[in-house]
C-alpha cells in the first residue's frame, strides 16, 4: 500500500464552538508567540476550558484504541508532546483538550530560565515554530512537589516526565543530572523520556550515543521498560540506524521520533510543524527498518491532521505527540484530528487502528 505524504497544511470547519476557539486561536496569534503561549497556560492552568461545552468522545473512540508497551491502553493515538508543558502547571488541563497521554517537561534538576527572549517563533504559513528555549525549568523539586499535589492518576492518562541536563552541568557529569530526574520522578511519572536531541542546550546532541545511554541504562536497569529515549532527526541514516539498533539492544522501552530540526534561518532554533514532517517521518521508517516492530515507537514532528497520524501509525507508531497543531488549530485540534482519523480509516477500510499500525510495510 503506498501512502503519499500530504503535500499542504490542513485546514478544517466546525460548527459555533470551533468557529469561537478558531477566533480565540487566532486572536492569541497576534501576540507575541511567547505571551500567546504563556496566555494559553494561563487558561489551561485554571481549567477554563471545563467551561465550554467540549464535544463528547463516546462511540466516536471505538477502534481508536492503542496501546503502547510500558504505558498502557490509550483511548486513541494522540498524546502531547514536551515542551508545551515544561512544568507540570496544567495537565488537567491538557487533558480536557482530549489528549490520551501527556508528556511534560523537559524538566532539568536545578531551576533555571532558558536563553533571552525572543526565542519562539512561529512560521505561519507552514503551520510551524522555531524555538531556542533552552530548557526554560522550575527545576525537579518543585516540579516534583507540583506533581505530588495533583495527585495524577494514570488509569485514563498517562502522564511522562521528559528529561534533560542543566546548561551548566558539564558533559562529563551529564548522567548525573538524568539519574537524578529519574529518582526524583519515579513515582509519579507512568514513564521516562531522556531528552538527549533538544538543539538549544550546547553538547545535549551529542549525548545521543552508545556509550553514553548504555551507561544510563545499566544504573537504572530496574527502570529500563519505564525509559524512552528522544531522538532527533538530523543524523545521517547509518548512524541513526546503528544507534537505535544499540538502543534496543541494551533495553530501552521505546523510542519518541523525533525532536526539532536544527535550524539557522529564518532563526537559529529548533524547527516543528509542518517543514519537519517528512524528516521524522523517515526517521520512523529508518527505525522500523532496523528494528521491524519489536522496538515501541511514539512518532513526533509535523502532525498536524488525522491523516498525519494515519501515516504515521501505517509507517509504525504505537502513537503520535502534537505541539504546533495545538498552537495552529486550536483547543480543539485533537478533535478535529480524530474526526480525520476516523475518515481515513473509513476511506482505507480500517476498522481498527491498531491493524493500521506497520501497513505501510505489508506490500
Ligand atoms: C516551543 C517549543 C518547545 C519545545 N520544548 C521541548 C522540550 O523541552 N523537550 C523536548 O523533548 N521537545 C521539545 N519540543 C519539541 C516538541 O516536543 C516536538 O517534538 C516538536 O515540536 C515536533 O512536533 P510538532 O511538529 O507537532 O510541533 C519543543 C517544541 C517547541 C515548539
Amino acid at each position: 500500500m503506498s501512502i503519499p505524504i500530504r503535500s499542504r497544511p490542513p485546514t478544517q470547519s466546525r460548527g459555533m464552538l470551533d468557529a469561537s476557539l478558531k477566533f480565540g486561536t487566532a486572536l492569541l496569534r497576534m501576540l507575541p508567540a511567547e505571551m500567546a503561549h504563556d496566555v494559553g497556560m494561563w487558561m489551561l492552568e485554571r481549567d477554563l476550558l471545563k467551561y465550554m461545552p467540549l464535544p463528547a468522545f463516546g462511540s466516536s473512540l471505538d477502534g481508536l484504541s492503542m496501546n503502547i508497551p510500558g504505558i498502557g491502553d490509550l483511548a486513541h493515538p494522540i498524546g502531547l508532546a514536551a515542551g508545551f508543558d515544561k512544568n507540570a502547571r496544567a495537565p488537567k488541563g491538557f487533558a480536557r483538550t482530549g489528549l490520551s497521554f501527556l508528556e511534560l517537561g523537559t524538566i532539568t534538576p536545578r531551576p533555571q530560565d532558558g536563553n533571552p527572549k525572543p526565542r519562539l517563533f512561529r512560521l505561519d504559513n507552514q503551520m510551524g515554530l522555531i524555538n531556542r528555549m533552552g530548557f526554560n525549568s522550575d527545576g525537579a523539586q518543585h516540579v516534583a512537589e507540583r506533581l505530588k499535589r495533583l495527585e495524577w492518576s494514570h488509569e485514563a492518562v498517562p502522564m511522562g516526565i521528559n528529561l534533560g541536563k542543566n546548561k551548566d552541568t558539564d558533559i562529563s557529569a551529564a548522567i548525573e543530572d538524568y539519574s537524578q530526574g529519574i529518582e526524583t520522578f519515579s513515582r509519579y511519572a507512568k514513564y521516562f523520556v531522556i531528552n538527549v536531541s533538544s538543539p538549544n542546550t550546547a553538547g545535549l546532541r551529542g549525548l545521543a550515543n552508545e556509550h553514553f545511554l548504555k551507561e544510563l541504562g545499566m544504573r537504572h536497569k530496574g527502570e529500563l521498560s519505564k525509559l524512552w529515549v528522544k531522538l532527533d532527526p538530523d543524523m545521517k541514516k547509518k548512524d541513526f540506524q546503528g544507534l537505535v539498533e544499540a538502543l534496543a539492544k541494551i533495553g530501552f522501552q521505546g523510542l519518541v521520533l523525533t525532536n526539532t530540526h536544527r535550524v539557522e534561518h529564518p532563526q537559529q532554533g529548533g524547527l516543528s510543524g509542518h517543514a519537519l514532517a517528512l524528516q521524522a517521518t523517515a526517521c520512523l521508517e529508518w527505525a522500523w527498518e532496523v528494528t521491524r516492530g519489536q522496538l515501541p515507537l511514539i512518532a513526533s514532528g509535523g502532525i498536524l491532521s488525522g491523516q498525519d497520524v494515519f501515516q504515521r501509525i501505517a509507517r509504525g507508531a504505537s502513537a503520535v505527540q502534537i505541539y504546533s497543531a495545538l498552537v495552529y488549530r486550536g483547543p480543539l485540534a485533537v478533535f478535529a484530528m480524530l474526526d480525520e482519523l476516523r475518515s481515513e480509516m473509513d476511506l482505507r477500510g480500517f476498522s481498527f487502528l491498531s491493524d493500521v499500525k506497520g501497513s505501510y510495510y505489508n506490500d
